[in-house]
């Protein structure tokens, strides 16, 4: 068994798409272990996206997920870092595939709807942050 920090974004938040994206999850055998609804900082939010720091994206990236509330969860099942990463889609929605949640739900690269931790030093990493801490 394997965990992995999902994040539902503001823009998903904010259109009422939790639960529909929450059943992609538990129907491809994801298992919610914790769940919370949270407004995080601005600071919180570069800490979070601290490996972009030098992106040109980053000032905007931060000012967008702590603009309003987020659904952060840990998600758990066999491989579910990749599956997580899978279900969600390319980080463009323009190139994800079909059937993806980003496909299916994202409005932009920025408001592309859902994070997923991208490997297991990150999960732990972004778990502890959301969770732990
Ligand atoms: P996420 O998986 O949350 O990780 C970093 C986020 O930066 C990414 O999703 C996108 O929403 C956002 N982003 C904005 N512009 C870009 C870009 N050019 N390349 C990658 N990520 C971007």
């Amino acid at each position: 068994m394997e965990q992995t920090l999902s994040l539902i974004k503001p823009d998903a938040v904010e259109r009422n798409l939790i639960g529909k994206i929450v059943t992609v999850f538990e129907e491809n055998n994801l298992t919610i272990k914790e769940i919370k609804k949270i407004h995080v900082t601005l600071e919180f939010a570069q800490k979070f996206y601290e490996m972009h720091s030098e992106r040109p994206f980053f000032k905007d990236l931060c000012s967008y997920i702590s603009s309003g509330p987020l659904v952060a969860i840990v998600l758990e099942g066999d491989n579910a870092i990749q599956k997580n990463r899978d279900l969600m889609g390319a980080t463009n929605p323009s190139e994800a595939q079909e059937g993806t949640i980003r496909k299916m739900f994202a409005i932009s690269i920025d408001k592309n709807s859902v994070h997923g931790s991208d490997s297991s030093e990150s999960s732990k990493r972004e778990i502890d942050l959301f969770f732990k801490q």
